[in-house]
């Protein structure tokens, strides 16, 4: 029976980001959410893939990639493709789509494009705007604000505007950050994700290297002060008013959450984290006032340190566009707090402005 009046959910995945796979794998696990049972009497669902490259496909070929068992088919002609031509969007049908949930993890992505794109066609979007966005994929205007609040962060310092192809500027620079901060250092491209581009620098000997790889991603670089921490993370759902999940703990068995341990199969969620009352109260309304400071709404998955000697807290950044695999924290911290992932996407459907 077809059903009238069901609202068309446009689903945006895979990208020009190095997070391209993981946000098939994401597209995949929303996309069977509004295909169960009870999404299918008020949802439809358009997919809408867009390459390596940068190319748009329609829903049929956007299905395809989602029908595909491996969300990472590196062999796949899609990736290859690209028309070389100006009108990415040719052929590329929009009309019926009633509103969109961008699934698309980092660069080109969660740092506000797809908004500012999106925004031209009137529709509602699920999670934040185009401001929001882009001030939580930038580690310094994130910190920036973050100063303003008083919300609690680790040292840190911003490089920007520096021609670090000059030797002489990277042998400073590396001066200046032993001279201002503790070894060890983390030394990261402001916008990246996935831990790409980052280093943990134990000596000053390592840390031009560590600042050439950081440039190579981005030309403003962030060097904050390495602690030995705990890693706790909160979600957020709401536009007027915020709401937040429990708080999940992530545990690897690396010295640091790189990318491999990112995807390794070793890593442990504990939800609820096993941390006090008063830590936690503390989590909850930071992550709800760091989330008002950036202008984000939604959704999205704030995380923090909690250093083990001093059992202090301090926030680490906001994913405005969090993970939504199988084994993601977001559905993960939701499905603990009472919210199974049909549930989670209808309601962020329901909550989705017109911003
Ligand atoms: N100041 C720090 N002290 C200790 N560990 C850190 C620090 N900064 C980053 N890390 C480690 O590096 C990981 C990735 O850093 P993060 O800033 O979250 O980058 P990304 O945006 O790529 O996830 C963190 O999850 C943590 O394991
Ligand atoms: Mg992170």
């Amino acid at each position: 029976m077809v059903r009238e009046g069901r609202k068309c959910v446009g689903i945006i995945f895979g990208g020009n980001s190095n997070e391209h796979y993981v946000s098939i794998s994401s597209a995949k696990t929303v996309f069977k959410a509004l295909n169960s049972k009870i999404n299918k009497e008020r949802f439809r669902v358009k997919t809408f893939y867009i390459n390596k490259n940068g190319v748009w496909f329609d829903n049929n070929k956007s299905l395809e990639v989602l029908r595909k068992k491996r969300s990472d088919d590196k062999t796949q002609e899609y990736q290859e493709l690209f028309n070389g031509k100006i009108n990415f969007l040719q052929n590329v049908e929009f009309q019926s789509v009633d509103l969109w949930f961008p699934l698309l993890h980092g660069l080109n992505g969660e740092d506000g494009a797809i908004h500012g794109f999106l925004k031209f066609t009137q529709k509602p979007i699920i999670g934040g705007g185009i401001l929001g966005s882009a001030l939580g994929m930038d580690k310094i205007m994130m910190k920036k604000i973050f100063s303003h609040l008083a919300i609690p962060q680790v040292n840190y310092l911003a490089i920007q505007n520096h021609d670090l192809s000059d030797d002489n500027v990277k042998n400073k620079l590396s001066d200046e950050i032993t001279e201002k901060l503790n070894l060890p250092v983390f030394v990261k491209p402001a916008n990246s994700g996935s831990s790409l581009g980052i280093s943990k620098v134990k000596h000053k000997s390592e840390i031009i290297k560590a600042l050439e790889k950081a440039w190579r991603i981005d030309k403003r670089i962030v060097i904050e002060e390495g602690l030995d921490v705990r890693e706790l993370e909160c979600g957020i759902i709401g536009n007027l008013k915020l709401y937040t999940s429990k708080i999940g703990e992530v545990i690897y068995s690396s010295d640091w959450y790189d990318y491999d341990s990112k995807y390794s199969k070793d890593n442990q969620i504990i939800i609820p984290a096993d941390i006090d009352y008063q830590i936690s109260e503390q989590i909850k309304d930071l992550a709800i006032r760091s989330c008002r400071g950036l202008n984000i709404f939604g959704f999205a998955r704030v995380d923090f340190f909690l250093e083990k000697i001093s059992n202090k807290i301090f926030l680490n950044e906001i994913n405005t566009i969090p993970g939504f695999t199988s084994k993601s924290m977001f559905p993960m911290l939701w499905n603990a707090s009472g919210l199974n992932i049909n549930q989670l996407v209808a309601k962020l459907i329901d909550i989705s402005s017109d911003f």
